[in-house]
């Protein structure tokens, strides 16, 4: 499969975001990496719909929506309309009948739908969702921060999960060149990554990297 690299914007300058995104964009990134956080489900908070339609109109890759937060199901229209072209709900955060509601949802607006659990959740959580989503997102730290340590109990959860799920393998998560090699040896084939993009001083060989 062909990997694709989603940087994710936690990483970059809040101060020049457009640019930030046009030098992604121009160093060969797939996608725009997305994170928003509500102070409930993770212990922090980043950006809502407001700020992914300025995202939108800076850059022509697509949105990959990653929502930290709780009741998802409240703020999937408004992500949207914000111009999202892929969300991503927690396991944590929703029940197979609420997931099923989003997905019929999301297939009308031609949105893609990833399901992420995080690190301390087992991938039996998640099986029966798997026939309603487009990907999956395996978190590889505890969601909250970017820069955190990669957390190795995802290898084997992204290798078990690529035995059943042929669809898209996200991983999520202190992803550098090291750990990329691991996550894409056991079947990832998309890759976030904040501070390893952001931080480096040449953005394209980064991505390069990754790839
Ligand atoms: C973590 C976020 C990640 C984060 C990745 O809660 O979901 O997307 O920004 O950052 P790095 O690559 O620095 O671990
Ligand atoms: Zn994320």
């Amino acid at each position: 499969m062909k990997i694709k690299v989603a940087p994710s914007i936690l990483s970059a300058d809040f101060n020049h975001l457009a640019a930030e995104l046009k030098k992604v964009e121009r160093a060969g990134a797939d996608l725009i990496h997305v994170d928003v956080m509500d102070g409930h489900f993770v212990p922090n908070i980043t950006i809502g719909p407001q700020v992914v339609k300025y995202l939108r109109k800076a850059t022509s890759l697509p949105l990959d929506v990653h929502l930290m937060i709780e009741n998802p199901a409240k703020y999937v229209d408004a992500f949207v309309k914000a111009g999202g072209d892929m969300i991503t709900v927690h396991i944590e955060t929703v029940n197979l009948k609420g997931l099923a509601a989003i997905a019929k949802k999301l297939k009308d607006r031609g949105v893609r739908l990833g399901i992420s659990l995080n690190p301390g959740t087992p991938l039996l959580k998640i099986k029966k969702s798997l026939p309603l989503v487009d990907f999956v997102l395996v978190m590889s730290v505890n969601p909250g921060f970017g820069g955190q340590a990669f957390i190795p109990g995802a290898i084997n959860k992204i290798k078990e999960l690529r035995a059943i799920f042929k669809k898209d393998i996200s991983v999520d998560g202190g992803i550098n060149n090291i750990t990329a090699k691991l996550v894409k040896n056991a079947g990832a084939n998309v890759l976030a990554a904040g501070s390893y993009i952001f931080g480096a001083k040449n953005i394209k060989k980064a991505i390069n990297n990754l790839r």
